[in-house]
Protein backbone atom coordinates (compact mmCIF):
# COMPACT_ATOMS: atom_id res chain seq x y z
CA UNK A 1 0.00 0.00 0.00
CA UNK A 2 1.19 3.35 -0.85
CA UNK A 3 2.77 6.03 1.90
CA UNK A 4 -0.53 8.23 3.14
CA UNK A 5 1.67 11.56 2.60
CA UNK A 6 1.11 10.63 -1.09
CA UNK A 7 -1.54 13.03 -2.28
CA UNK A 8 -5.04 12.22 -3.29
CA UNK A 9 -5.15 10.51 -7.11
CA UNK A 10 -9.11 10.68 -7.49
CA UNK A 11 -10.83 13.63 -6.39
CA UNK A 12 -14.95 13.47 -6.46
CA UNK A 13 -17.19 16.57 -5.70
CA UNK A 14 -20.68 14.84 -4.62
CA UNK A 15 -22.31 17.81 -5.12
CA UNK A 16 -25.73 16.78 -4.16
CA UNK A 17 -27.03 13.56 -2.85
CA UNK A 18 -30.66 14.34 -4.92
CA UNK A 19 -31.86 12.42 -8.56
CA UNK A 20 -34.54 11.92 -10.38
CA UNK A 21 -33.96 8.56 -11.10
CA UNK A 22 -34.63 5.49 -9.49
CA UNK A 23 -32.10 2.59 -9.78
CA UNK A 24 -32.65 -0.49 -8.56
CA UNK A 25 -29.18 -0.60 -7.55
CA UNK A 26 -28.48 2.75 -5.76
CA UNK A 27 -30.40 4.58 -2.60
CA UNK A 28 -29.25 7.96 -3.01
CA UNK A 29 -32.32 8.87 -4.38
CA UNK A 30 -33.94 8.11 -1.97
CA UNK A 31 -33.18 11.61 -0.27
CA UNK A 32 -35.77 13.96 0.46
CA UNK A 33 -34.93 17.66 -1.81
CA UNK A 34 -36.38 19.88 0.91
CA UNK A 35 -34.68 17.83 3.52
CA UNK A 36 -31.12 18.76 2.19
CA UNK A 37 -31.52 21.65 -0.12
CA UNK A 38 -30.31 24.29 2.57
CA UNK A 39 -27.45 21.91 3.98
CA UNK A 40 -25.39 21.30 1.08
CA UNK A 41 -22.87 23.63 0.12
CA UNK A 42 -23.01 26.79 -1.40
CA UNK A 43 -21.48 28.08 -4.67
CA UNK A 44 -18.94 29.98 -2.88
CA UNK A 45 -18.26 26.93 -0.74
CA UNK A 46 -17.50 25.33 -3.32
CA UNK A 47 -15.34 27.59 -5.31
CA UNK A 48 -13.29 27.49 -1.39
CA UNK A 49 -13.01 24.16 -1.64
CA UNK A 50 -11.13 24.79 -5.16
CA UNK A 51 -9.21 27.24 -3.88
CA UNK A 52 -8.03 25.11 -0.82
CA UNK A 53 -7.44 22.26 -3.10
CA UNK A 54 -5.64 24.52 -5.71
CA UNK A 55 -3.26 25.83 -3.11
CA UNK A 56 -2.25 22.20 -2.10
CA UNK A 57 -2.28 20.06 -5.09
CA UNK A 58 -1.33 22.95 -7.50
CA UNK A 59 -2.54 22.90 -11.71
CA UNK A 60 -3.67 20.63 -13.55
CA UNK A 61 -5.13 17.89 -11.15
CA UNK A 62 -8.48 16.23 -12.34
CA UNK A 63 -11.80 16.02 -10.25
CA UNK A 64 -15.07 14.36 -11.21
CA UNK A 65 -18.71 15.74 -10.17
CA UNK A 66 -20.54 13.54 -9.00
CA UNK A 67 -23.67 12.61 -6.72
CA UNK A 68 -27.00 11.97 -6.78
CA UNK A 69 -27.30 13.86 -10.52
CA UNK A 70 -24.79 16.40 -10.55
CA UNK A 71 -27.16 18.78 -13.24
CA UNK A 72 -29.47 18.57 -10.56
CA UNK A 73 -27.35 22.02 -9.52
CA UNK A 74 -27.55 25.28 -11.78
CA UNK A 75 -24.16 26.07 -10.64
CA UNK A 76 -22.61 23.18 -12.32
CA UNK A 77 -21.07 25.22 -14.85
CA UNK A 78 -20.08 28.03 -12.79
CA UNK A 79 -18.30 25.72 -10.71
CA UNK A 80 -16.43 24.46 -13.92
CA UNK A 81 -15.31 27.56 -15.21
CA UNK A 82 -13.63 28.65 -11.64
CA UNK A 83 -12.24 25.29 -11.58
CA UNK A 84 -11.03 25.74 -15.08
CA UNK A 85 -9.37 29.34 -14.51
CA UNK A 86 -7.40 27.75 -11.58
CA UNK A 87 -6.15 25.38 -14.55
CA UNK A 88 -7.86 22.47 -12.22
CA UNK A 89 -9.29 19.43 -15.03
CA UNK A 90 -13.36 18.86 -14.92
CA UNK A 91 -15.19 15.97 -15.44
CA UNK A 92 -18.55 15.26 -14.53
CA UNK A 93 -20.75 11.85 -14.11
CA UNK A 94 -24.60 12.01 -15.40
CA UNK A 95 -27.96 10.10 -15.64
CA UNK A 96 -28.67 11.82 -19.05
CA UNK A 97 -32.26 12.12 -17.73
CA UNK A 98 -32.88 16.13 -17.51
CA UNK A 99 -29.36 17.78 -19.25
CA UNK A 100 -31.04 18.07 -23.00
CA UNK A 101 -31.79 21.99 -23.06
CA UNK A 102 -27.81 21.83 -21.50
CA UNK A 103 -26.13 20.52 -24.99
CA UNK A 104 -24.51 23.28 -25.89
CA UNK A 105 -23.47 24.62 -22.95
CA UNK A 106 -22.02 21.46 -21.61
CA UNK A 107 -19.97 21.47 -25.22
CA UNK A 108 -19.04 25.06 -24.60
CA UNK A 109 -17.96 24.81 -21.00
CA UNK A 110 -14.47 23.74 -19.72
CA UNK A 111 -15.74 20.10 -18.76
CA UNK A 112 -13.61 17.70 -20.37
CA UNK A 113 -15.22 14.49 -19.88
CA UNK A 114 -18.80 13.91 -19.63
CA UNK A 115 -19.61 10.06 -18.63
CA UNK A 116 -23.17 9.24 -19.29
CA UNK A 117 -24.24 6.20 -17.24
CA UNK A 118 -25.77 3.58 -20.12
CA UNK A 119 -26.65 -0.26 -19.12
CA UNK A 120 -28.10 -1.43 -22.19
CA UNK A 121 -27.76 -0.48 -25.76
CA UNK A 122 -30.02 -3.24 -27.34
CA UNK A 123 -32.88 -3.57 -25.04
CA UNK A 124 -34.56 -0.51 -23.58
CA UNK A 125 -36.51 -1.78 -20.85
CA UNK A 126 -33.03 -3.56 -19.16
CA UNK A 127 -31.81 0.25 -19.20
CA UNK A 128 -34.90 1.73 -17.95
CA UNK A 129 -35.60 -1.25 -15.04
CA UNK A 130 -32.55 -0.75 -14.54
CA UNK A 131 -32.66 3.07 -13.80
CA UNK A 132 -36.30 2.76 -12.43
CA UNK A 133 -37.35 5.29 -15.13
CA UNK A 134 -39.10 4.70 -18.08
CA UNK A 135 -38.29 6.74 -21.43
CA UNK A 136 -34.36 7.21 -19.31
CA UNK A 137 -32.57 4.81 -22.05
CA UNK A 138 -34.44 7.19 -25.14
CA UNK A 139 -32.92 10.07 -23.58
CA UNK A 140 -29.72 8.95 -22.75
CA UNK A 141 -28.62 7.32 -26.24
CA UNK A 142 -29.93 10.72 -27.61
CA UNK A 143 -27.62 12.31 -25.09
CA UNK A 144 -24.87 10.50 -26.13
CA UNK A 145 -25.30 10.91 -29.61
CA UNK A 146 -26.43 14.59 -29.95
CA UNK A 147 -23.67 15.58 -27.83
CA UNK A 148 -20.90 13.18 -30.01
CA UNK A 149 -22.69 14.85 -33.54
CA UNK A 150 -22.32 18.57 -31.76
CA UNK A 151 -18.77 17.67 -30.41
CA UNK A 152 -17.28 16.68 -34.06
CA UNK A 153 -19.46 19.98 -35.40
CA UNK A 154 -17.95 22.27 -33.28
CA UNK A 155 -14.64 20.48 -33.06
CA UNK A 156 -14.46 20.39 -29.35
CA UNK A 157 -12.24 18.13 -27.46
CA UNK A 158 -14.70 17.07 -24.96
CA UNK A 159 -14.07 13.00 -24.05
CA UNK A 160 -18.15 11.10 -24.06
CA UNK A 161 -17.80 8.10 -22.21
CA UNK A 162 -19.93 5.20 -21.29
CA UNK A 163 -20.14 3.94 -17.92
CA UNK A 164 -21.79 0.48 -17.48
CA UNK A 165 -22.79 -1.73 -14.23
CA UNK A 166 -22.12 -5.37 -14.84
CA UNK A 167 -25.67 -7.06 -14.01
CA UNK A 168 -27.30 -10.61 -13.98
CA UNK A 169 -29.72 -8.67 -16.20
CA UNK A 170 -27.43 -6.64 -18.98
CA UNK A 171 -24.70 -9.54 -19.62
CA UNK A 172 -26.25 -10.24 -23.05
CA UNK A 173 -25.85 -6.48 -23.57
CA UNK A 174 -21.83 -5.89 -22.53
CA UNK A 175 -20.44 -7.06 -25.70
CA UNK A 176 -22.88 -4.94 -28.13
CA UNK A 177 -22.10 -1.93 -25.77
CA UNK A 178 -18.73 -2.11 -26.37
CA UNK A 179 -19.55 -2.47 -30.21
CA UNK A 180 -21.82 0.71 -30.05
CA UNK A 181 -18.75 2.30 -28.83
CA UNK A 182 -16.45 1.66 -30.97
CA UNK A 183 -18.82 2.47 -34.25
CA UNK A 184 -20.40 5.44 -32.48
CA UNK A 185 -16.45 6.92 -32.39
CA UNK A 186 -17.77 7.25 -28.50
CA UNK A 187 -14.14 8.19 -26.64
CA UNK A 188 -14.38 4.48 -24.27
CA UNK A 189 -16.57 2.71 -22.30
CA UNK A 190 -16.21 1.83 -18.50
CA UNK A 191 -17.72 -1.58 -16.44
CA UNK A 192 -18.14 -1.20 -12.80
CA UNK A 193 -19.25 -4.52 -10.87
CA UNK A 194 -22.37 -4.34 -9.42
CA UNK A 195 -21.75 -3.47 -5.31
CA UNK A 196 -24.05 -3.97 -2.67
CA UNK A 197 -27.25 -1.28 -2.89
CA UNK A 198 -26.30 -0.31 0.39
CA UNK A 199 -22.79 1.42 -0.71
CA UNK A 200 -24.55 3.28 -3.17
CA UNK A 201 -26.19 5.98 -0.40
CA UNK A 202 -27.15 9.00 0.27
CA UNK A 203 -24.84 10.90 2.81
CA UNK A 204 -27.10 12.86 4.14
CA UNK A 205 -28.41 9.73 5.99
CA UNK A 206 -25.75 7.50 6.26
CA UNK A 207 -23.04 8.27 7.67
CA UNK A 208 -21.22 5.47 7.21
CA UNK A 209 -21.40 1.32 8.24
CA UNK A 210 -19.55 -1.42 9.84
CA UNK A 211 -16.74 -2.70 6.85
CA UNK A 212 -14.83 -5.33 9.88
CA UNK A 213 -17.64 -7.41 9.70
CA UNK A 214 -19.77 -6.73 6.87
CA UNK A 215 -21.37 -9.90 5.39
CA UNK A 216 -22.22 -9.99 1.82
CA UNK A 217 -26.24 -10.12 1.85
CA UNK A 218 -27.60 -13.55 0.99
CA UNK A 219 -29.71 -12.28 -2.32
CA UNK A 220 -26.26 -10.41 -3.72
CA UNK A 221 -24.27 -13.88 -3.45
CA UNK A 222 -26.90 -15.76 -5.19
CA UNK A 223 -27.24 -13.08 -7.77
CA UNK A 224 -23.46 -13.22 -8.31
CA UNK A 225 -23.29 -17.48 -8.39
CA UNK A 226 -26.01 -17.17 -10.73
CA UNK A 227 -24.48 -14.88 -13.11
CA UNK A 228 -21.02 -16.24 -12.34
CA UNK A 229 -20.29 -18.72 -15.22
CA UNK A 230 -21.67 -16.26 -18.41
CA UNK A 231 -19.76 -13.21 -16.61
CA UNK A 232 -16.48 -15.00 -17.05
CA UNK A 233 -16.68 -15.60 -20.38
CA UNK A 234 -18.14 -11.62 -20.94
CA UNK A 235 -15.25 -10.85 -19.13
CA UNK A 236 -12.58 -12.94 -21.42
CA UNK A 237 -14.23 -11.48 -24.50
CA UNK A 238 -13.88 -7.71 -23.15
CA UNK A 239 -9.91 -8.84 -22.37
CA UNK A 240 -10.19 -9.69 -26.47
CA UNK A 241 -11.50 -6.67 -27.51
CA UNK A 242 -8.90 -4.88 -25.53
CA UNK A 243 -6.04 -5.76 -26.91
CA UNK A 244 -7.85 -5.61 -29.99
CA UNK A 245 -8.13 -2.02 -29.74
CA UNK A 246 -11.59 -1.19 -28.57
CA UNK A 247 -11.55 1.54 -26.16
CA UNK A 248 -12.09 -0.51 -22.16
CA UNK A 249 -10.93 1.69 -19.98
CA UNK A 250 -10.82 -0.93 -17.26
CA UNK A 251 -7.89 -2.06 -16.77
CA UNK A 252 -6.12 -6.18 -17.33
CA UNK A 253 -5.16 -6.12 -13.90
CA UNK A 254 -9.21 -4.85 -12.72
CA UNK A 255 -11.01 -7.32 -15.30
CA UNK A 256 -9.03 -10.09 -14.22
CA UNK A 257 -10.07 -9.45 -10.88
CA UNK A 258 -13.71 -9.59 -11.62
CA UNK A 259 -12.91 -13.05 -13.03
CA UNK A 260 -11.26 -14.05 -9.87
CA UNK A 261 -14.57 -12.78 -7.64
CA UNK A 262 -16.70 -14.48 -10.11
CA UNK A 263 -15.24 -17.82 -9.56
CA UNK A 264 -15.38 -17.34 -5.47
CA UNK A 265 -16.01 -13.52 -4.14
CA UNK A 266 -14.32 -14.34 -0.76
CA UNK A 267 -10.78 -15.02 -3.11
CA UNK A 268 -11.02 -11.05 -3.44
CA UNK A 269 -11.06 -9.99 -0.04
CA UNK A 270 -7.33 -11.54 0.27
CA UNK A 271 -5.98 -11.07 -3.46
CA UNK A 272 -6.84 -7.15 -3.05
CA UNK A 273 -5.98 -4.72 -0.33
CA UNK A 274 -8.41 -1.39 -1.14
CA UNK A 275 -6.28 1.34 -1.78
CA UNK A 276 -8.62 4.20 -1.62
CA UNK A 277 -7.11 5.45 1.97
CA UNK A 278 -3.82 6.16 -0.10
CA UNK A 279 -5.52 7.59 -3.59
CA UNK A 280 -9.48 8.92 -2.39
CA UNK A 281 -10.91 12.37 -1.73
CA UNK A 282 -14.46 12.46 -1.92
CA UNK A 283 -16.14 15.55 -0.82
CA UNK A 284 -19.86 15.10 -0.41
CA UNK A 285 -22.79 17.61 -0.73
CA UNK A 286 -22.16 19.39 3.14
CA UNK A 287 -18.58 19.28 2.59
CA UNK A 288 -17.84 16.22 4.92
CA UNK A 289 -14.46 14.36 3.29
CA UNK A 290 -14.26 10.41 3.09
CA UNK A 291 -11.33 8.28 1.88
CA UNK A 292 -13.43 5.41 1.77
CA UNK A 293 -17.00 6.04 0.89
CA UNK A 294 -18.56 3.58 3.51
CA UNK A 295 -16.59 4.98 6.45
CA UNK A 296 -17.16 7.96 8.76
CA UNK A 297 -15.72 11.30 7.21
CA UNK A 298 -12.67 11.98 8.01
CA UNK A 299 -13.14 15.94 8.45
CA UNK A 300 -14.82 18.70 6.83
CA UNK A 301 -13.24 20.87 4.59
CA UNK A 302 -15.55 24.18 5.57
CA UNK A 303 -13.69 24.36 8.56
CA UNK A 304 -10.01 22.29 7.98
CA UNK A 305 -7.79 22.76 5.34
CA UNK A 306 -7.49 19.56 2.80
CA UNK A 307 -3.73 18.69 3.08
CA UNK A 308 -4.52 18.79 7.23
CA UNK A 309 -7.66 16.29 6.42
CA UNK A 310 -5.41 14.47 4.68
CA UNK A 311 -3.36 13.43 6.75
CA UNK A 312 -5.38 13.68 10.31
CA UNK A 313 -6.01 11.35 13.43
CA UNK A 314 -8.83 9.94 11.59
CA UNK A 315 -7.53 9.94 7.95
CA UNK A 316 -4.72 7.50 9.70
CA UNK A 317 -7.64 5.34 11.55
CA UNK A 318 -9.00 4.88 8.39
CA UNK A 319 -5.92 4.20 6.43
CA UNK A 320 -5.73 1.14 8.92
CA UNK A 321 -9.50 0.38 8.47
CA UNK A 322 -9.03 -0.45 4.91
CA UNK A 323 -6.69 -3.55 5.88
CA UNK A 324 -9.42 -5.18 7.53
CA UNK A 325 -12.39 -4.17 5.67
CA UNK A 326 -14.68 -6.96 4.49
CA UNK A 327 -16.52 -5.24 1.87
CA UNK A 328 -16.27 -6.26 -2.06
CA UNK A 329 -16.35 -2.42 -2.74
CA UNK A 330 -12.65 -2.77 -3.48
CA UNK A 331 -13.68 -4.27 -7.28
CA UNK A 332 -15.36 -0.90 -8.15
CA UNK A 333 -13.39 1.42 -10.45
CA UNK A 334 -12.08 3.73 -7.90
CA UNK A 335 -9.13 1.24 -7.04
CA UNK A 336 -7.74 0.89 -10.37
CA UNK A 337 -5.87 2.86 -12.48
CA UNK A 338 -8.18 3.48 -15.19
CA UNK A 339 -10.72 5.94 -13.29
CA UNK A 340 -13.22 8.54 -14.59
CA UNK A 341 -10.68 11.37 -14.75
CA UNK A 342 -8.52 9.22 -16.11
CA UNK A 343 -10.89 9.00 -19.26
CA UNK A 344 -9.98 11.73 -21.21
CA UNK A 345 -6.37 11.47 -20.82
CA UNK A 346 -6.27 8.28 -21.85
CA UNK A 347 -7.71 9.53 -24.97
CA UNK A 348 -5.07 12.22 -25.84
CA UNK A 349 -2.91 9.39 -25.06
CA UNK A 350 -4.30 7.39 -27.37
CA UNK A 351 -4.39 10.30 -29.78
CA UNK A 352 -0.61 11.06 -29.23
CA UNK A 353 0.31 7.57 -30.17
CA UNK A 354 -1.73 7.75 -33.39
CA UNK A 355 -0.24 10.57 -34.59
CA UNK A 356 3.56 9.17 -33.67
CA UNK A 357 2.79 6.29 -35.68
CA UNK A 358 1.58 8.41 -38.64
CA UNK A 359 4.74 10.20 -38.22
CA UNK A 360 7.16 7.44 -37.79
CA UNK A 361 5.32 4.82 -40.41
CA UNK A 362 5.15 2.72 -36.94
CA UNK A 363 2.30 0.16 -37.28
C1 LIG B 1 -23.89 6.91 -8.01
S1 LIG B 1 -23.92 7.38 -9.68
C2 LIG B 1 -23.80 9.15 -9.59
C3 LIG B 1 -23.83 9.87 -10.92
C4 LIG B 1 -25.10 9.83 -11.72
N1 LIG B 1 -26.26 9.95 -10.93
C5 LIG B 1 -25.16 8.60 -12.60
O1 LIG B 1 -25.95 7.71 -12.34
O2 LIG B 1 -24.38 8.56 -13.56
C6 LIG B 1 -22.29 6.92 -10.25
C7 LIG B 1 -22.23 5.58 -10.94
O3 LIG B 1 -22.50 4.56 -10.02
C8 LIG B 1 -23.19 3.53 -10.69
N2 LIG B 1 -23.86 2.67 -9.69
C9 LIG B 1 -25.04 2.87 -9.10
N3 LIG B 1 -25.34 1.86 -8.27
C10 LIG B 1 -24.30 0.98 -8.33
C11 LIG B 1 -24.02 -0.27 -7.71
N4 LIG B 1 -24.84 -0.82 -6.82
N5 LIG B 1 -22.88 -0.89 -8.05
C12 LIG B 1 -22.02 -0.35 -8.93
N6 LIG B 1 -22.23 0.84 -9.54
C13 LIG B 1 -23.36 1.50 -9.26
C14 LIG B 1 -24.12 4.30 -11.60
O4 LIG B 1 -24.64 3.50 -12.64
C15 LIG B 1 -23.21 5.41 -12.09
O5 LIG B 1 -22.53 5.04 -13.27
S1 LIG C 1 -27.05 5.65 -9.76
FE1 LIG C 1 -27.06 7.82 -10.24
S2 LIG C 1 -28.97 8.06 -11.35
FE2 LIG C 1 -29.18 6.17 -10.25
S3 LIG C 1 -30.21 6.72 -8.32
FE3 LIG C 1 -28.00 6.65 -7.97
S4 LIG C 1 -27.37 8.74 -8.21
FE4 LIG C 1 -29.35 8.55 -9.19
S1 LIG D 1 -13.49 -2.16 0.06
FE1 LIG D 1 -12.45 -0.18 0.16
S2 LIG D 1 -13.99 1.30 -0.49
FE2 LIG D 1 -15.06 -0.56 0.06
S3 LIG D 1 -15.62 -0.28 2.19
FE3 LIG D 1 -13.70 -1.39 2.14
S4 LIG D 1 -12.13 0.19 2.34
FE4 LIG D 1 -14.01 1.18 1.75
Amino acid sequence: MKEFNEKPQQITFDVTDRCQMQCVTCSKWKTVASEVMDKELTTEDWKEVLNKLHKWLGDGFWFCFSGGEPFLRQDIFELAEYAHSLCIKVASMTNAFSIQHLYEKIIDSPIESLNVSLNAVNNPLIHDESRGRQGSYEKTIETIQTLTKLRNEKKSSLGINIATIMLPENLEEIIPLVEYVTKNKINGIMFQLLDDKESFHGYFYQKGCKTSTYKMPVELRTKYKNMAKRAIEVIDKLIEMKQAGHSIYNSYEQLNAMKVFFNNPDDILNEIICDVGTTNFAIDPYGDVRLCFNMEPVGNIKDTNPEDIWINEKAKKCRNMTKSCKMYCRLLNCNFKHNFANFNKSFIYRLKNKIVKILTGRK
